[in-house]
């Protein structure tokens, strides 16, 4: 059966690469050629394809909804393409293609694996987060560990405040073992007075929570100094420290501020301070702090937002 590929650019020159010799390829598709050839083969517009031929075309493009318009626009069958790329619909897109195929059987099993999480190259044999701890929120914990990358040369410790159960705390204390780690939490919920503005379920969850229990988790406890009760009380007597990063996640405004008004001033020049949950629209009081925090210090922070889960925002020294 003659093979095409779809598209002339990076995805088609990886996937000859490594599944192909070009000899083998009866030509490549583009809708807007730059040139006559690629990688020594012919480059044809989708309308010199011939409708009726027995070939396959495998589409190492990421334009899945218009190569699809593109192809049955020009008759070219559906079960003659098969879908490499824009991996969320391949599954759909690619139910009309035979499986019995002569296929290099990788490329197939490549094909029904679920996408995949980029790893930085640097760390590509595994770096020290597990699959479960990027799991629950892979963009926020990944942002983490390149912050932490730049961390070298910037002193102090870390903090977090909103620990809950641990499971961020538990990253920063893996990917920086070498720092002091703070941990400010009451370890038994939200202060009476700001939970009363709180759906009575969320308070209860976060009340399910124990200091033993987080400091189990850790990988490296001995690093950690735990500060249980109502911060910003717990915060006595460290004026004088100095941090590299800080996670503030405690959910609601006023305690929020607090965090703000004691951390960003003792914020090393280079380190960050992520603060959880600011874009959300289910805890507009954090959002509100922040705006806050800057009238009333007069400051306009470097802020960059996150797309993870819950609308982080990094913050930077
Ligand atoms: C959303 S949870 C933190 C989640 C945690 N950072 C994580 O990623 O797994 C919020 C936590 O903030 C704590 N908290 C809220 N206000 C606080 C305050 N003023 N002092 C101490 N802890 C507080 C609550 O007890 C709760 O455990």
């Amino acid at each position: 059966m003659k093979l095409y590929i779809w598209g002339t650019g990076c995805g088609a020159g990886d996937l000859v690469d490594r599944w192909f010799d070009p000899a083998e390829i009866e030509a490549f598709i583009d809708s807007q050629p730059s040139g006559a050839s690629f990688l020594g083969r012919r480059v044809l517009r989708p309308e010199e394809v011939s409708a009726d031929e027995e070939a396959l075309i495998l589409v190492a493009s990421r334009q899945t909804d218009e190569i699809a318009s593109l192809a049955a626009a020009c008759g070219i069958a559906s079960e003659r393409l098969l879908f490499l790329k824009n991996n969320w619909q391949l599954r759909d897109r690619n139910a009309p293609y035979p499986s019995n195929t002569a296929l290099p059987a990788g490329l197939l099993e490549e094909l029904g694996k679920p996408p995949r999480k980029v790893r930085d190259p640097l760390w590509a044999s595994g770096g020290p987060l597990s699959e479960r701890d990027l799991e629950n929120d892979t963009v926020r914990v990944r942002t983490l560990e390149a912050l932490c990358r730049e961390l070298d040369s910037v002193p102090g410790a870390a903090a977090e405040l909103g620990v809950y159960r641990g499971a961020f705390a538990r990253c920063i204390n893996l990917l920086l073992p070498e720092r002091t780690l703070y941990l400010f939490d009451t370890f038994s919920g939200f202060a009476k007075e700001e939970a009363a503005s709180c759906a009575p379920g969320f308070a209860a969850a976060h009340e399910n929570t124990a200091a033993e229990r987080v400091l189990s988790l850790l990988p490296y406890p001995e690093r950690a100094i735990l500060r249980p009760g109502l911060f910003p009380g717990t915060a006595s007597g460290l004026e004088d420290e100095r941090f590299c990063l800080v996670s503030l996640d405690v959910d609601l405004e006023e305690s929020t501020l607090s965090g703000l008004h004691f951390f960003l001033p003792r914020l090393s020049p280079g380190g960050y301070l992520l603060l959880h949950d600011c874009l959300s629209p289910a805890l507009p009081g954090v959002r509100a702090a922040l705006r806050r925090y800057e009238q009333e210090t007069g400051s306009r922070l470097h802020k960059v937002p996150l797309c993870d889960i819950n609308g982080t925002v990094v913050i930077s020294a």
